[in-house]
């Protein structure tokens, strides 16, 4: 009985002891601040995605509508892939559309719905602001031993910088 006691308060202490070095530890820290901004910037642009894929009007409606479609299934599945990342580094995912505005590094289109080739560049420049962004991260968990969270980021500059590709060659006259 009393073994079993014994062994009981030496996972206990262990439990506790580990939650408390994950959360404790400074590139952990880190990387959920890292996190958090991704998740923001990738927040503002499903919204924007969403935005422009509902109001997109003119000549180009079909071929912008369901592109826009692919893309904010894309980042909604991004969106959850980063929040889930920083839950397990300790972090909590503050997921409040004023949270996410006042987070992220890139700013909302919340003016007028823009002509359909604007809808384009605007997000044209925003995912490229958000990938430098992401750039810069990768660089600074260089030396940290969270090797996931730099994982994660690494994938999704890949799958944004493929989204910027294809802006890009339709902002081409
Ligand atoms: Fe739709």
């Amino acid at each position: 009985m009393r073994r079993n006691f014994n062994m009981y308060l030496v996972l206990t202490v262990s439990y506790f002891a580990s939650s408390l070095l994950l959360d404790a530890k400074p590139e952990f820290k880190h990387s959920q601040k890292i996190l958090q901004r991704t998740l923001a910037n990738h927040a503002v642009l499903l919204h924007q995605t969403l935005n422009y894929h509902w109001n997109v009007e003119g000549k180009e409606f079909h071929d912008y509508h369901l592109l826009f479609d692919k893309e904010y299934h894309e980042l909604f599945k991004n969106l959850d892939l980063i929040a889930e990342r920083l839950r397990a580094v300790g972090g909590k995912a503050a997921a409040s559309m004023k949270h996410f505005i006042d987070t992220a590094s890139i700013q909302e289109d919340n003016g007028p719905t823009p002509e359909a080739s604007v809808m384009i560049k605007k997000l044209h420049d925003q995912y490229h602001r958000v990938i430098e962004d992401m750039r810069k991260a990768v660089k600074d968990l260089e030396k940290s031993g969270d090797i996931a969270t730099r994982k994660v980021l690494e994938d999704l500059v890949e799958m944004d910088e493929k989204i910027t590709w294809m802006l890009k060659s339709l902002l081409k006259k």
